[in-house]
């Protein structure tokens, strides 16, 4: 996938699209489908449509885009994401995030489903991620880098922006429910980890733990996006309980998070958008 596949991919939406392109995006992660319905007047896009788009396999991602408003906001909802444990190349990992900034979006809202590392963040919470490690053993900025979106070697110091960050936190306080913070860890998957696992990620300072996220936000800051995030806690990370994990639980508490998730991203686009 090339720097011409990108723009290509953003002309043919520009071509279906009436009017201004959003400078907000927001992935939705598995289980925070539902998030898509609050998206108004939108403009749809299967992502099987959109030429270069890595296809979804996964149940509960439905894969779409889609173009509209959030609380009268113009946004870009991308519900769905390509995963790199279903096989996806490095280029097919960076392309959605690729052709968003093509488009001309600023900042992007990354979410997801993650177990969390921290007792007092149970099933059902939301954490804000400050900051992220890269356990996954891939990197969607691998292969010749093109300049055009951006540097050999980019800087993440501030991969996770404080101010768009903070945002999250004043919301979640007017709102009144708790926003856990922490760093993120991205695991390949698709296997849950191993409770050893999670005690060497405990140690490593990860406070939730996901199987996406990362690529997304590595991508965007090398072309220059700005980047803040939440996870939606679906379970307590391997080991933390005694019981098993499952995808069917990770989708029943990612709906349960999902109902305090949808007021913070409403609350946050009523604050940042123009
Ligand atoms: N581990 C990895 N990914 C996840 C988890 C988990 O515990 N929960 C939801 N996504």
């Amino acid at each position: 996938m090339t720097y011409k596949d990108v723009q290509s991919c953003a002309a043919y939406i520009k071509e279906r699209f009436d009017g201004d392109i959003p400078s907000i995006a927001m992935v939705l992660g598995s289980g925070l489908n539902s998030l898509a319905d609050a998206v108004k007047n939108a403009t749809v896009f299967s992502f099987l449509d959109l030429p270069g788009f890595p296809k979804p396999t996964v149940e509960g991602h439905a894969g779409r885009m889609l173009i509209g408003t959030l609380e009268g906001k113009p946004v870009i909802c991308m519900q769905g994401r390509a995963h790199a444990y279903e096989g996806n190349s490095p280029e097919k990992l960076a392309f959605s995030t690729r052709v968003l900034w093509a488009l001309g979006v600023e900042i992007l809202v990354l979410t997801n489903a993650a177990g969390s590392l921290m007792k007092d963040a149970g099933p059902g919470s939301l954490m804000a991620i400050t900051d992220h490690i890269n356990f996954s053993g891939i990197n969607p900025l691998v292969g010749v880098n093109d300049d055009r979106f951006g540097p050999r070697f980019p800087d993440v110091t501030n991969a996770w922006d404080k101010e768009l960050t903070s945002t999250f936190e004043k919301c979640a306080d007017k709102l009144g429910f708790p926003l856990h913070k922490g760093t993120y860890l991205m695991a390949m998957g698709p296997n849950f980890e191993t409770p050893a696992e999670i005690q060497a990620f405990r140690v490593m300072g990860a406070n939730a733990v996901g199987m996406s996220t990362v690529p997304e936000c590595l991508t965007a800051r090398h072309v220059g996006m700005r980047v803040c995030g939440v996870s939606s806690i679906t379970n307590y990370a391997a080991g933390m309980t005694g019981d098993e994990l499952t995808h069917h639980e990770t989708m029943e508490f990612g709906a349960i998070a999902a109902v305090n998730l949808e007021k913070l991203l409403r609350a946050f686009v009523e604050q940042i958008a123009a």
